[in-house]
Protein backbone atom coordinates (compact mmCIF):
# COMPACT_ATOMS: atom_id res chain seq x y z
CA UNK A 1 0.00 0.00 0.00
CA UNK A 2 1.61 3.67 -1.44
CA UNK A 3 0.90 6.74 0.53
CA UNK A 4 2.09 10.30 -0.95
CA UNK A 5 2.37 12.71 2.40
CA UNK A 6 1.79 17.17 1.58
CA UNK A 7 3.53 18.60 4.08
CA UNK A 8 4.85 22.59 4.48
CA UNK A 9 6.48 22.24 7.34
CA UNK A 10 8.23 21.01 10.37
CA UNK A 11 6.78 17.50 8.99
CA UNK A 12 6.15 15.89 13.20
CA UNK A 13 3.13 13.99 11.74
CA UNK A 14 5.32 12.44 8.81
CA UNK A 15 8.38 11.89 11.19
CA UNK A 16 5.36 9.54 13.37
CA UNK A 17 4.27 7.71 10.49
CA UNK A 18 7.42 7.09 9.06
CA UNK A 19 8.50 6.02 12.72
CA UNK A 20 5.54 3.63 13.05
CA UNK A 21 3.68 3.01 9.27
CA UNK A 22 7.08 3.22 6.93
CA UNK A 23 7.86 -0.03 5.26
CA UNK A 24 5.92 -2.14 7.79
CA UNK A 25 3.32 -4.91 6.96
CA UNK A 26 -0.19 -4.83 8.55
CA UNK A 27 -2.45 -7.50 7.36
CA UNK A 28 0.79 -9.01 5.00
CA UNK A 29 0.13 -5.64 3.45
CA UNK A 30 3.33 -3.70 3.05
CA UNK A 31 2.90 -0.06 3.72
CA UNK A 32 5.42 2.46 1.94
CA UNK A 33 5.47 6.32 1.90
CA UNK A 34 6.39 6.67 -1.38
CA UNK A 35 6.68 10.37 -1.54
CA UNK A 36 6.63 13.49 0.35
CA UNK A 37 5.86 16.95 -1.58
CA UNK A 38 5.77 19.87 -0.29
CA UNK A 39 4.87 23.66 -1.76
CA UNK A 40 7.63 24.76 0.01
CA UNK A 41 11.06 24.37 -0.70
CA UNK A 42 12.89 24.75 3.41
CA UNK A 43 9.70 22.26 4.84
CA UNK A 44 12.06 20.77 7.37
CA UNK A 45 9.72 17.71 6.49
CA UNK A 46 11.22 17.17 2.98
CA UNK A 47 14.82 16.69 5.04
CA UNK A 48 13.05 14.14 7.48
CA UNK A 49 12.09 12.41 4.05
CA UNK A 50 15.64 12.54 3.10
CA UNK A 51 17.38 10.99 5.90
CA UNK A 52 14.49 8.15 5.73
CA UNK A 53 15.36 7.60 2.13
CA UNK A 54 12.08 8.42 1.13
CA UNK A 55 11.76 10.43 -2.57
CA UNK A 56 10.86 13.75 -2.36
CA UNK A 57 9.56 17.35 -4.05
CA UNK A 58 9.38 20.67 -3.63
CA UNK A 59 6.34 22.28 -6.25
CA UNK A 60 7.23 25.70 -6.07
CA UNK A 61 4.33 27.90 -6.65
CA UNK A 62 6.53 30.90 -7.58
CA UNK A 63 5.75 32.06 -11.06
CA UNK A 64 2.61 30.35 -11.02
CA UNK A 65 -0.94 32.38 -11.67
CA UNK A 66 -3.65 30.33 -10.97
CA UNK A 67 -4.34 27.68 -8.33
CA UNK A 68 -5.51 24.96 -11.11
CA UNK A 69 -2.27 25.41 -12.53
CA UNK A 70 -0.85 24.88 -9.03
CA UNK A 71 -3.35 22.03 -8.58
CA UNK A 72 -1.99 20.32 -12.20
CA UNK A 73 1.42 20.22 -11.15
CA UNK A 74 0.67 18.96 -7.97
CA UNK A 75 -1.47 15.99 -9.21
CA UNK A 76 0.67 15.10 -12.23
CA UNK A 77 3.37 14.60 -9.75
CA UNK A 78 1.12 12.83 -7.52
CA UNK A 79 -0.01 10.35 -10.24
CA UNK A 80 3.58 9.18 -11.04
CA UNK A 81 3.33 7.62 -7.95
CA UNK A 82 -0.51 5.64 -7.96
CA UNK A 83 -0.85 6.24 -4.35
CA UNK A 84 -4.10 4.31 -2.07
CA UNK A 85 -3.68 6.80 0.00
CA UNK A 86 -2.67 10.76 -0.01
CA UNK A 87 -1.90 11.98 3.66
CA UNK A 88 -2.07 16.00 4.31
CA UNK A 89 0.25 16.47 7.22
CA UNK A 90 0.17 20.21 7.93
CA UNK A 91 0.21 21.07 4.15
CA UNK A 92 -0.92 25.14 4.19
CA UNK A 93 -2.47 25.33 0.60
CA UNK A 94 -6.08 25.42 -0.01
CA UNK A 95 -6.34 22.69 -2.71
CA UNK A 96 -8.89 23.35 -5.78
CA UNK A 97 -12.51 21.23 -6.11
CA UNK A 98 -10.81 19.51 -9.11
CA UNK A 99 -7.81 18.21 -7.73
CA UNK A 100 -9.91 17.17 -4.39
CA UNK A 101 -12.43 15.48 -6.88
CA UNK A 102 -9.07 13.57 -8.47
CA UNK A 103 -8.65 11.79 -5.39
CA UNK A 104 -12.41 10.92 -3.98
CA UNK A 105 -12.54 9.22 -0.82
CA UNK A 106 -8.62 8.79 -0.64
CA UNK A 107 -6.62 12.02 1.20
CA UNK A 108 -7.12 12.57 4.63
CA UNK A 109 -6.23 15.69 6.88
CA UNK A 110 -5.78 16.43 10.36
CA UNK A 111 -6.48 19.85 12.09
CA UNK A 112 -6.02 20.92 15.15
CA UNK A 113 -8.91 21.49 16.54
CA UNK A 114 -12.39 19.48 17.57
CA UNK A 115 -14.22 19.74 14.25
CA UNK A 116 -16.64 21.23 13.46
CA UNK A 117 -15.11 23.86 15.83
CA UNK A 118 -12.18 26.18 14.34
CA UNK A 119 -12.14 25.51 10.82
CA UNK A 120 -9.21 27.31 9.45
CA UNK A 121 -5.85 28.62 11.08
CA UNK A 122 -4.58 29.41 14.66
CA UNK A 123 -7.22 27.16 16.54
CA UNK A 124 -5.33 26.84 19.72
CA UNK A 125 -5.71 30.81 20.44
CA UNK A 126 -9.50 31.11 19.58
CA UNK A 127 -10.14 28.07 21.87
CA UNK A 128 -8.01 29.79 24.75
CA UNK A 129 -9.90 33.58 23.41
CA UNK A 130 -13.29 31.26 23.46
CA UNK A 131 -12.58 30.22 27.05
CA UNK A 132 -12.75 26.68 25.96
CA UNK A 133 -11.86 23.97 28.64
CA UNK A 134 -11.25 21.93 26.24
CA UNK A 135 -9.62 21.53 22.97
CA UNK A 136 -8.16 18.84 20.45
CA UNK A 137 -7.62 17.19 16.87
CA UNK A 138 -9.43 16.04 14.24
CA UNK A 139 -8.62 13.42 11.60
CA UNK A 140 -10.75 13.88 8.53
CA UNK A 141 -11.59 13.07 5.03
CA UNK A 142 -10.55 16.30 2.27
CA UNK A 143 -13.36 17.40 0.58
CA UNK A 144 -14.09 20.56 -1.74
CA UNK A 145 -14.97 22.56 1.40
CA UNK A 146 -12.10 23.38 3.98
CA UNK A 147 -11.91 21.63 6.98
CA UNK A 148 -15.60 20.14 6.37
CA UNK A 149 -14.98 16.37 5.29
CA UNK A 150 -16.40 13.47 7.44
CA UNK A 151 -14.45 13.33 10.83
CA UNK A 152 -12.79 10.40 11.45
CA UNK A 153 -10.96 9.86 14.70
CA UNK A 154 -10.90 13.08 17.17
CA UNK A 155 -8.05 13.30 20.43
CA UNK A 156 -9.38 15.89 23.27
CA UNK A 157 -6.79 17.87 25.40
CA UNK A 158 -8.09 19.95 28.50
CA UNK A 159 -6.72 23.96 28.34
CA UNK A 160 -5.76 24.93 31.34
CA UNK A 161 -5.52 28.54 32.47
CA UNK A 162 -2.14 29.83 31.98
CA UNK A 163 -2.13 28.25 28.79
CA UNK A 164 -0.23 30.12 25.71
CA UNK A 165 -0.85 29.06 22.16
CA UNK A 166 2.44 26.88 21.75
CA UNK A 167 2.08 25.26 24.87
CA UNK A 168 -1.70 24.21 23.82
CA UNK A 169 -0.47 23.12 20.52
CA UNK A 170 2.29 20.67 22.02
CA UNK A 171 -0.14 19.30 23.88
CA UNK A 172 -2.30 18.53 21.11
CA UNK A 173 0.76 17.52 18.65
CA UNK A 174 1.07 14.56 20.94
CA UNK A 175 -2.65 13.18 20.70
CA UNK A 176 -2.12 14.06 16.74
CA UNK A 177 0.85 11.49 16.71
CA UNK A 178 -1.50 8.41 18.44
CA UNK A 179 -4.17 9.07 16.31
CA UNK A 180 -3.41 9.70 12.73
CA UNK A 181 -1.37 6.29 12.72
CA UNK A 182 -4.00 4.81 13.36
CA UNK A 183 -6.61 6.28 10.88
CA UNK A 184 -3.94 5.45 8.47
CA UNK A 185 -3.43 2.19 9.02
CA UNK A 186 -7.78 1.72 9.41
CA UNK A 187 -7.81 3.16 5.69
CA UNK A 188 -5.28 1.38 3.93
CA UNK A 189 -6.00 -2.21 5.92
CA UNK A 190 -9.61 -1.58 4.16
CA UNK A 191 -11.50 -0.92 7.10
CA UNK A 192 -12.09 2.36 7.03
CA UNK A 193 -13.70 4.52 3.87
CA UNK A 194 -15.93 7.40 2.51
CA UNK A 195 -19.46 6.89 1.37
CA UNK A 196 -21.85 9.36 0.32
CA UNK A 197 -19.59 11.82 2.33
CA UNK A 198 -19.87 9.71 5.71
CA UNK A 199 -16.58 7.99 7.29
CA UNK A 200 -17.04 4.26 7.72
CA UNK A 201 -14.90 2.21 10.14
CA UNK A 202 -15.85 -1.42 9.43
CA UNK A 203 -19.35 -0.77 8.14
CA UNK A 204 -20.07 1.79 11.11
CA UNK A 205 -21.10 5.57 10.22
CA UNK A 206 -18.70 6.99 12.37
C1 LIG B 1 -0.11 20.32 13.15
O1 LIG B 1 -0.51 21.22 14.15
C2 LIG B 1 -1.31 19.83 12.40
O2 LIG B 1 -2.46 19.76 13.21
C3 LIG B 1 -1.50 20.90 11.37
O3 LIG B 1 -0.24 21.44 11.08
C4 LIG B 1 0.68 21.01 12.05
C5 LIG B 1 1.62 20.06 11.38
O4 LIG B 1 2.68 19.86 12.22
N1 LIG B 1 -2.07 20.32 10.19
P1 LIG B 1 3.91 18.99 11.67
O5 LIG B 1 4.46 19.74 10.48
O6 LIG B 1 3.36 17.64 11.28
O7 LIG B 1 4.84 18.94 12.83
Amino acid sequence: KKIVVLLSGNGSNLQNIIDKLHNTTLNNQHIEIVAVLSNKADAYGLQRAQNAGIKHKAIISKGISSREQYDALLSQEIDQYQPDLIVMAGFMRILSAQFIDKYPGKMLNIHPSLLPKYQGTNTHQRAIDAGDSEHGVSVHFVTEELDSGATVIQAKVPIFSEDSAEKLAERVLTQEHLIYPLAIQWFLSGRLSMVNSHALLDGLIL
